[in-house]
């Protein structure tokens, strides 16, 4: 058996009886064992529990007499591969020790795909959020190149409005929606003219009507990029004042998202 194995490009390791047979498992990983089930001392089915026990990464085929068959079916129940009866067909041990050895690799391929792919999946879900953070950077930064006042501006909002939810013991995720929102609630002025935006004075009713359109103008900017639709209303009435003379819709109180009327302090 070992001498066709052996021809067949396997290496391998011969044991007399049970005992010897674990020493040498002990001692070094083994692809697959071929166990007799009548051995002197322990038998093939004790050495194969302990086998499954301390290790399963082992593929077992039993070796059996005719007479043993009920045995050695019993053994594929208990986790064995295959089994062989003797006098051993040296053809068929070579087909079942391929096979067997395919269905290991399967089985530890399989397990570490398994393993690896929770760790993929958490890889990929940062690269994304990654992704959107970036385009909200960009779209800061956007802003920031159209008006200068804005960029220290949002930084400083944005500051103040985590400092108040915090201090108001808003859970970490109304937070960070909070300072997102905050980034970038005054995108939609990159919508404004120039002229109006940099005006120095005051401003004409038509002027500040143009100036107060950057809420929506902002909103819909976000829109495709962002999801959560709270920070979009955060966005949208950070103008809002509690009195309802706000805008863009003129909401009062409690009416206007808690994040927009924390922006607006
Ligand atoms: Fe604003």
């Amino acid at each position: 058996v070992s001498g066709r194995l052996s021809d067949e490009g396997h290496e391998c390791t011969v044991a007399s009886d049970g005992t010897s047979a674990l020493r040498q498992l002990n001692a070094h990983q083994f692809d697959l064992a071929l166990l007799d089930i009548r051995m002197p001392g322990k038998s093939g089915t004790d050495i194969l529990r302990e086998i499954q026990v301390k290790y399963p990464d082992t593929a077992v085929i039993m070796v059996t007499a005719v007479l043993d068959v009920e045995t050695a079916i019993e053994s594929i129940n208990m986790g064995a591969y295959d089994y062989i009866i003797k006098p051993v067909d040296l053809n068929m041990l070579a087909v079942s020790v391929d096979r067997a050895l395919d269905k290991r690799r399967l089985i530890l391929e399989n397990r570490e795909y398994q393993l690896h792919l929770e760790e993929k999946v958490e890889a990929q879900t940062q690269k994304i959020r990654n992704s959107f953070l970036n385009s909200i950077t960009s779209l800061a930064y956007a802003l920031e190149a159209k008006d200068k006042y804005t960029s220290g501006h949002s930084q400083r909002v944005t500051e103040t409005a985590v400092a108040i939810a915090r201090e108001l013991g808003m859970s970490e995720e109304s937070i960070e929606k909070i300072r997102l929102a905050g980034l970038v609630h005054d995108v939609g002025k990159i919508g404004l003219r120039e002229s109006v935006l940099k005006k120095p004075g005051r401003l004409t009713d038509q002027e500040y009507r143009h100036v107060m359109s950057h809420c929506e103008i902002g909103e819909r900017i976000l829109s495709p990029v962002m999801e959560d639709e709270e920070i979009l209303r955060m966005v949208r009435h950070h103008h809002e004042r509690y009195d309802g003379t706000g805008y863009p819709d003129g909401l009062s109180g409690e009416d206007i998202p808690e994040g927009a009327r924390i922006l607006a302090v």
